[in-house]
């Protein structure tokens, strides 16, 4: 059957057509008038049965969450909150609901309710809109990097290295219980033949394709067993990692800047009506709060200001200056106060520059080396390493990333002094060997984006079904 959907009657209205739409009943007024909602935009259509168009065994089934198929002709509405309307002829019910047990109501849910209905909860505005924007918003990256020559790669999910250090790591395997109870378990027997586990970055792999292809990036999941139960970690979620060529730490800020800045334009010109509707959303939720908590831009606002502006960019050891001296620090506020130079910095510091002291996204360069992992590229002065770190106002750290080191006899050494077993990682090596060259990439957390761009102030709610420590449902 062909279906038209609700969004394009919207976008062109054809009045006096006959049209046949698909989707689920929002809500049913007086017997008489259905809101239906098929997904494709954040507006319900009301549907108007007139008196003995349709049999009362039919009307009798219509509820919130039923699904029909309703084929009548598009007409000018005379009614307030709606320019048009569908004067139905014919419905199809294809699914009935119950009205008493159908957990989406047409009332407000909280948050944490919808998390335990995660297979019907994309049947509320919220979650349409924010899976609408998500999708968007992965298009918008592979248009960017399409648009920029850069080649899309497959890095594997299932990793016989262990040695990025970016987290805990979950393994892979086909052993028996008693064969892993073993002191020293014997990974030849297992299905690989080694240790295996789930990757937690595409990033070297995505290493050596630059270093052949030119720039590249990785778009996947990566997965991370640290116990952290924070509102911005999940175990299992996606990245995004170019690795450029020939490009230095300055070019790879350049590019992290100029990236986040065209997905950014991109949802606020074809994401409107959700963005509107998620803006609305926060401000009655800010309303609620203090003034003093309440944030000074909206949501579209904050998206725009990240668009139009530059974002800061300083050193670690600039900022730590100013956390340091801050009145934050002086006054014990911090619940981390910071002291020596080369402690790593936490959300709370983080944020205090974005939020407070910048009022402007930051990009913190050049950490200190024993904080950061050993392919990042050691400077001059042997105690900095060419990191870089894009942290934005209400999610703190949404890029991570680095110059490579693209020495051997540099790279040898750090991996030798943090403990990392270079037989392991000779292919990674060998890069260093053949054709070295300068290059750099970032890893951008696609959830912290749609975080960012929603408004939306929890992970568990911008991934359709989040893995978190003891949570996997669904
Ligand atoms: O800073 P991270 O650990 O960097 C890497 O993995 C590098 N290999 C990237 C690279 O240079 N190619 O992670 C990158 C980003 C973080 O800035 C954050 O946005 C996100 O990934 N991230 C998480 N998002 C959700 N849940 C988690 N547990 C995350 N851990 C990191
Ligand atoms: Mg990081």
């Amino acid at each position: 059957m062909n279906l038209s959907k609700v969004k394009e009657i919207y976008d062109s209205p054809l009045i006096e057509s006959e049209i046949n739409l698909g989707g689920w009943v929002r809500a049913f007024r007086a017997n008489k008038f259905i809101e239906l909602n098929d997904g494709s935009t954040i507006k319900n259509i009301q549907c108007v049965i007139n008196d003995g168009i349709i049999g009362e065994d039919i009307i009798k089934r219509i509820s919130v969450g039923c699904s029909l198929i309703i084929t009548g002709i598009l007409v000018n509405s005379i009614g307030k909150g709606q320019s048009f309307e569908i004067n139905v002829s014919n419905i199809k019910l294809l699914g009935d609901s119950d009205p008493e047990e159908y957990p989406i109501q047409p009332k407000k849910h909280s948050f944490e309710f919808l998390r335990e209905q995660s297979h019907l909860r994309i049947r509320t505005s919220t979650f349409s809109s924010v899976m609408r924007i998500r999708s968007k918003l992965a298009f918008s990256i592979h248009d960017y990097f399409n648009k920029n020559g850069f080649n899309y790669i497959h890095t594997p999910i299932i990793t016989s290295s262990d040695a990025e250090g970016a987290g805990e790591m979950f393994k892979v395997t086909t052993l028996g219980k008693e064969d892993l109870a073993k002191k020293d378990v014997d990974y030849s027997d297992d299905f690989f033949g080694k240790k295996t586990s789930l990757t937690v970055s595409g990033q070297l792999e995505a290493e050596t394709y630059a270093l052949g292809l030119g720039n590249v990036y990785t778009f996947g999941p990566t997965f991370r067993a640290e116990n952290s139960n924070t509102s911005r970690h999940a175990s299992e979620f996606w990245m995004i990692e170019p690795e450029m060529a020939f490009y230095d730490l300055n070019d790879n800020m350049d590019l992290a800047e100029s990236f986040v800045k065209h997905i950014l334009k991109y949802i606020l010109t074809e994401c409107e009506e959700d963005l509107s509707f998620l803006e609305e959303r926060l401000l009655k939720e800010e309303s609620q709060k203090p003034q003093n908590e309440r944030s000074n831009l909206s949501l579209i606002e904050k998206i725009k200001f990240t668009v139009n502006n530059e974002f800061t960019r300083v050193s670690y050891t600039e900022a730590f200056e100013i956390l340091k001296s801050s009145n934050y620090n002086k006054k014990k506020k911090f619940k981390y106060l910071l002291d020596n130079w080369g402690s790593d910095l936490q959300s709370e510091h983080e944020r205090f520059l974005v939020e407070k002291h910048f009022k402007s996204p930051v990009i913190i360069y050049d950490y200190p080396s024993k904080i950061k992992a050993f392919y990042m590229r050691l400077n001059e002065d042997d105690k900095t390493v060419r990191a870089m770190d894009v942290l934005f106002p209400g999610i703190g750290e949404i890029i991570g990333g680095s110059q490579r080191e693209e020495r051997l006899d540099i790279l040898k050494k750090r991996m030798s002094d943090m403990g990392i077993d270079d037989k392991e990682l000779w292919w990674y090596i060998d890069l260093r060997k053949y054709g070295t060259v300068p290059h750099s990439g970032f890893g951008l957390g696609f959830e912290r984006m749609v975080m960012f761009c929603t408004g939306m102030s929890n992970i568990r709610d911008v991934i359709p079904y989040p893995r978190t420590p003891k949570n996997a449902s669904f």
